[in-house]
């Protein structure tokens, strides 16, 4: 017979799996202690029907279309709107966060806020993905799905929250400590942090896309640190992904010109080791290909004719750059 759960106490490294599998335990369970997998997802949500949704909200499919990478001053202005509202629950939603709760509870809390402010929680069923935040634990990257998963104390947990509002998506993301975290995981949630602010301090008109990423991943290399590659920074605006690609690694191929009106996402994940990812089954989950913890901060940013404007700081301003607003 074969068990699925782990005893209490668990054997040597060389000794038999607790499994049954027969493979010694150093070769079949242990590698997965203290990992995150995969939950109970609960049924999808609903929204109110006096909330105006994107296209997808119904269907799953996502219409394309050819966006303005220039923003007029109407798209900006209800930008600043959909941003403070997602900046504004993403601070709710870390201060909500506590050890016990399962990451569906932050899920539930997220999707309240976000239709008791009158907008539409933009993940939910974007490409059919089935919540309305991203709840990343640990080693998982990014695009975690709310779920029976508990958070524990120790753990970091990402929570990425946009809003879709007056016609717009405005798109923030930063990782909480939860209690008594260990000192390597809060260096590396700093220094995820520090990699997202030196992307936006390299924000300028008439500069290549490019000086973000060098900027994020020498940072990241001077703390011995990985640059996951496979996600980037994006487009935003009447469309939740648009065609502006912002890689968070130095390519000389990013190398699109910043002009004053366009709006994008610097959103850096930095991991303790590699940056090679793997996916889940859900298609949806990327973890680190090492198992080591990585750490992730976004803000939606505006090129301005002077620097660069941080939509979803909330007042907040780098601890090197107190831009005006
Ligand atoms: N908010 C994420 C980003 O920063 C995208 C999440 S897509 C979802 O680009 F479908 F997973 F919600
Ligand atoms: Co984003
Ligand atoms: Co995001």
């Amino acid at each position: 017979m074969s068990v699925t759960t782990p005893p209490e106490v668990l054997p040597a490294a060389g000794e038999p799996c607790w499994c049954g599998s027969g493979r010694k335990y150093k070769r079949c369970h242990k590698p997965l202690e203290g990992r995150v997998v995969p939950g109970v997802v609960s049924p999808m949500r609903s929204v109110p029907e006096a909330i105006v949704k994107p296209s997808y909200a119904d269907t799953g499919k996502v219409a394309r279309w050819d966006e303005p990478k220039i923003k007029s001053p109407d798209v900006v202005e209800r930008l600043r709107y959909a941003c403070d509202m997602a900046a504004d629950i993403l601070r709710l939603a870390g201060e909500f966060v506590k050890p016990g709760m399962t990451t569906d509870d932050i899920d539930v809390f997220v999707h309240e806020e976000t239709v008791r402010r009158g907008a539409y929680p933009s993940p939910l069923n974007y490409h059919g993905y089935p919540k309305s935040v991203c709840t990343s634990l640990n080693e998982v990257i990014c695009h975690g799905i709310p779920d029976s998963t508990v958070v524990r104390d120790g753990d970091i947990i990402n929570l990425d929250v946009t809003c879709y509002v007056k016609g717009v998506h405005g798109d923030t993301n930063a990782t909480f400590l939860v209690g008594d975290v260990d000192d390597e995981s809060k260096l590396l949630v700093r220094v995820a942090e520090e990699c997202m602010w030196k992307g936006i301090e390299a924000v300028a008109p008439g500069q290549p896309l490019s000086d973000i990423g060098k900027a994020i991943e020498n940072h990241a290399k001077a703390h011995r640190m990985g640059v996951i590659r496979a996600f980037i920074g994006h487009g935003i605006g009447e469309q939740f992904h648009t065609d502006i690609q912002v890689l968070h690694y130095y390519d000389a191929r990013n190398s699109m010109v910043m002009r004053p009106g366009m709006t994008f996402t610097i959103e850096p994940m930095i991991s303790l080791g590699t940056w090679q990812h793997k996916m889940w089954d859900d298609d949806w989950t990327a973890v680190t290909a090492d198992g080591k913890r990585t750490a992730q901060f976004e803000h939606t940013v505006l090129v301005t004719e002077t620097g660069v404007e941080v939509l979803t700081a909330n007042g907040a301003v780098s601890p090197s750059a107190p831009w005006k607003r």
